[in-house]
């Protein structure tokens, strides 16, 4: 794919996803980062050792959940991905879903959102609820990146997954 003239430039590769088939749990976050466009695989950096620390406290391993991206390249210095971009990878993360038929997905933080649920409000007001995407069971919550700025906000994520572990 060629279709975001500022990021086809700079990427390394794509990044797609890793992960079971018909996984019970997919996480979706925001866009690759430096070191997950040089090795190719999503949540490798500081944000995603936090994103499997999660899923470990969740009992869950990381080989166990499918871990994709709302864009497939990363842009340049790690800027947020405008709505362009959004829309243009679209089609590769429905085809993606469609696929996979997750039971649910998270959606880590608001890029993922507007991607998945195609709204652009605040993670504050959807999170603590379920939304629903296609089959799939929707919990939005905040991006680990954000947690690693806000230590106060892993509360509250970690009430998400409480909300959705009892389930
Ligand atoms: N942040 C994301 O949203 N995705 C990654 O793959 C890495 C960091």
């Amino acid at each position: 794919c060629r279709k975001c003239a500022d990021i086809v430039c700079f990427r390394q590769q794509t990044v797609f996803g890793t992960g079971p088939l018909n996984p019970t749990v997919c996480f979706m976050g925001e866009a690759p980062g430096a070191e997950e466009d040089r090795s190719g695989q999503p949540f490798v950096g500081r944000a995603g050792q936090l994103l499997t620390k999660i899923i470990e406290a969740m009992q869950l391993k990381r080989d166990d959940v499918f871990i994709l991206n709302a864009l497939k390249c990363r842009p340049p210095q790690n800027r947020t991905p405008v709505p362009e971009e959004i829309e243009h990878c679209n089609p590769f993360v429905a085809t993606q879903l469609e696929i996979l038929q997750p039971k649910y997905i998270v959606c880590l933080g608001a890029v993922a959102v507007r991607s998945l649920l195609g709204l652009t409000l605040s993670v504050g007001s959807l999170r603590g609820r379920f939304h629903q995407y296609r089959q799939a069971r929707v919990v939005v919550t905040y991006h680990p990146s954000y947690l690693l700025r806000n230590e106060s906000a892993k509360k509250l994520v970690w009430q998400d997954m409480q909300m959705l572990m009892l389930e």
